[in-house]
């Protein structure tokens, strides 16, 4: 047996990438990232998925390394985002003959991101392509998080390949499978990547979850992350919460300061909630946090409080880019309280409650507004905030 097989007769042959040090140009990636991808030997031989186009000489010894001198016969693309097909046209040079089985949309994609237009097998929901011994079948997921993505389901091992769905950041230091490996360590970044990548389409996750519910799975193959198989069921109810924007218990507290007042109402707010008994408290100054961890946060908590000074008559640019980030996740409910500041003339305050209206959440109490300077005269209008954030939060903490 191959040190890398996770299934009789199905091999990881993904890599992993170390340097990038940002995913879609616009992620932190402080662990990395794997791209996986899958090769299926029956009497015929898959592909399922490629990886990023600079370790594609990589995933071609991964292949070589399983099949020797055997050529590949399909490659069936579960996503066409380029971290995952961008080595198409290096596997179409070294396997000419290499079909590509894939939904129309993506055979479409396929063309125009590769000037490739056949050999191709176009497939629809449920059909299925015989390797001799190993049967594949297909299950479109639209908008997970593209609009081709499918998913493909090899039945006689129980073995699902999910694309994105069920992925996480973080490479794979060693362990392919989760009963290699410590589960712990990926759980935050499956959130992280969940919030930034897929978060916006939490309906059709939640449409894909509920029609991949009747397959039997023993071993669930994402393109990212481990491979599930012990841990399945907690990834399940990880991807099904975060979809259904579920939020734990807890309070984010984001804020951005220009000198340091705002800042302090921020640092009051979370004394006062932390002293009324809750204890998942999260601050982050949003000059300075990743953005990707402050999204992270506000999928798995259930209350956000957003503060920031007042700024050429507006929000103050980092303030602005996190409302962005949320408005454009289409998140529905969140308990929400918004502090700010101003020295002449105020418009934070009222622009953040302009937002919470806009997204139709559950607004707290009255907003925390201070002109000029913190001092002991603002203690009370935090502490009923931070009452109000607690209320309900602490017996569940
Ligand atoms: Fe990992 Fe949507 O590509």
């Amino acid at each position: 047996m191959a040190i890398t097989e996770i299934a009789p007769g199905i091999h990881y042959v993904g890599v992993n990438d170390r340097t990038t040090t940002r995913f879609e140009g616009l992620w932190s990636l402080p662990q990395g990232v794997s791209y996986n991808a899958y090769l299926v030997t029956g009497e015929k031989t898959a592909l399922i998925d490629t990886v990023e186009e600079a370790f594609g000489s990589r995933l071609e010894a991964n292949i070589r390394e399983v099949i020797g001198d055997r050529k590949l016969d399909y490659l069936v693309i579960n996503h066409m985002e380029p971290d995952h097909s961008s080595s198409i046209t290096a596997l179409r040079r070294l396997y000419p003959d290499l079909q590509i089985v894939s939904n129309a949309k993506a055979l479409q994609m396929v063309e125009g991101f590769y000037g490739i237009a056949g050999p191709t097998l176009e497939v629809r929901e449920g059909d299925t392509l015989d390797l001799g011994g190993k049967h594949l079948t297909f299950h479109l997921i639209p908008m997970v998080h593209w609009p081709e993505t499918m998913v493909t389901w090899c039945a006689g091992e129980q073995t699902l390949f999910t694309g994105d769905a069920l992925g996480c950041f973080g490479a794979l230091d060693g362990g392919i499978t989760d009963s290699e490996i410590d589960p712990e360590r990926y759980w935050d970044e499956m959130r992280r990547y969940y919030a930034c990548i897929v978060g916006k389409y939490g309906a059709p996750v939640q449409k894909a979850l509920q029609k991949l519910a009747a397959l039997p799975v023993r071993t669930a193959c994402p393109t990212h992350g481990p491979v599930w198989q012990q841990q399945l069921g907690r990834v399940i109810d990880l991807y099904d919460r975060m979809s259904r924007y579920e939020g734990e218990p807890g309070v984010v507290i984001a804020y951005a300061s220009m000198y340091g007042n705002t800042e302090q109402l921020a640092e009051r707010l979370a004394r006062e909630i932390a002293a009324e008994g809750v204890r998942d408290i999260r601050v982050y100054n949003l000059s300075y946090a990743d953005p990707s961890v402050v999204l992270r946060d506000v999928f798995r908590f259930d209350t956000l409080l957003v503060g920031g000074p007042t700024y050429n008559a507006g929000l103050f640019p980092p303030v602005a880019e996190l409302l962005d980030k949320l408005a454009a996740r289409c998140i529905p409910q969140r308990r929400f309280g918004w502090f700010g500041s101003f020295t002449w003339a105020g418009a934070s305050v009222r622009l953040l409650g302009e937002f919470a209206q806009k997204m139709k959440w559950e607004t707290l109490c009255e907003p925390v507004e201070m002109k000029q300077g913190f001092s002991g005269k603002m203690h009370d209008a935090c502490r009923t905030l931070a009452r109000s954030a607690a209320e309900g939060l602490r017996d569940k903490a």
